[in-house]
């Protein structure tokens, strides 16, 4: 396993390109209500990326993804695709942006509710925000890539939600998959030890159902089998001398 360390420079890279991504979150929440499709969130994004923020949306072309952001609602997992679907009051979805600026990768994704959600569907988004905060928490030089996976599993399994275990977080940088891979569920092994300037996502997908997943037909679209909903969120972590950085927070958190 290749595991890169980023320079302070590369660091420096890294925030700018975490930032970015973030504020792309940021502006596009007004829009995220009914009616909207999610092809008119993919059109508003890709133009602030490309117009205003003079940067790449990662996902165009990216293996053959046809859009710029991911767009996975309800009972999708991830890698939605934007489409002329039109959202509606009590759906859920997670809008997933990642950017590449002077060629270093930011990835984050959050979810939005649209209108009233009944409070069992809050319940999941929270706590799935929850166990991405757990994981991330996690992070110091010393600890092992396993206590990531393993504290979210800790904090989910009482809950009676599942983990998917199919898709998982990843190294980032110059590349936007790249060693390690993070999962997020308890694993024998331990793994490897984390050591400042490794820069990765944590973006744990749970389920209110069962654990198990499909994949469309389009080759990207990935759906609980039991068609229970799913939610997801992402940061993008620097491991620091005393612990961590997130470097993809919204620009209220900074
Ligand atoms: N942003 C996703 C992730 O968190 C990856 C999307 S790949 C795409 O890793 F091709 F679907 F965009
Ligand atoms: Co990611
Ligand atoms: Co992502």
């Amino acid at each position: 396993m290749q595991v890169t360390i980023k320079t302070p420079a590369e660091q420096a890279s890294m925030r700018e390109a975490g930032r970015l991504a973030a504020d792309v979150l940021d502006m596009i929440g007004p829009y995220v209500v009914a009616g909207v499709t999610t092809d008119e969130l993919n059109e508003r994004c890709h133009n602030y990326i490309v117009d205003v923020q003079r940067a790449i949306p990662a996902p165009l072309n990216y293996r053959g993804f046809p859009k710029s952001i991911c767009t996975s609602v309800n009972h999708v997992v991830c890698h939605g695709i934007p489409s002329d679907r039109r959202l509606k009051q009590g759906d859920i979805i997670n809008l997933d942006i990642t950017v590449i600026k002077d060629g270093w990768h930011g990835d984050t994704s959050r979810m939005f509710t649209i209108g009233k959600v009944n409070p069992a569907v809050q319940r999941l988004v929270d706590v799935t925000r929850e166990a991405m905060w757990t994981g991330i928490r996690q992070v110091r030089p010393g600890a092992r890539i396993g206590d990531i996976g393993a504290a979210i599993q800790t904090m989910i399994d009482p809950l009676h939600l599942s983990i998917v275990r199919e898709y998982c977080g990843h190294g980032i940088g110059r590349i936007f998959h790249e060693d390690p891979q993070i999962l997020h569920y308890r694993q024998r092994d331990p793994g490897v030890e984390l050591a400042p300037g490794m820069t990765f996502t944590v973006e744990p997908m749970i389920n209110a159902g069962k654990r198990d997943v499909k994949l469309l037909a389009d080759g990207w679209t990935v759906v609980t089998k039991d068609h229970s909903l799913s939610a997801q969120w992402e940061h993008t972590v620097l491991v620091t001398d005393s612990g961590y950085e997130v470097l993809t927070l919204s620009a209220a958190e900074r």
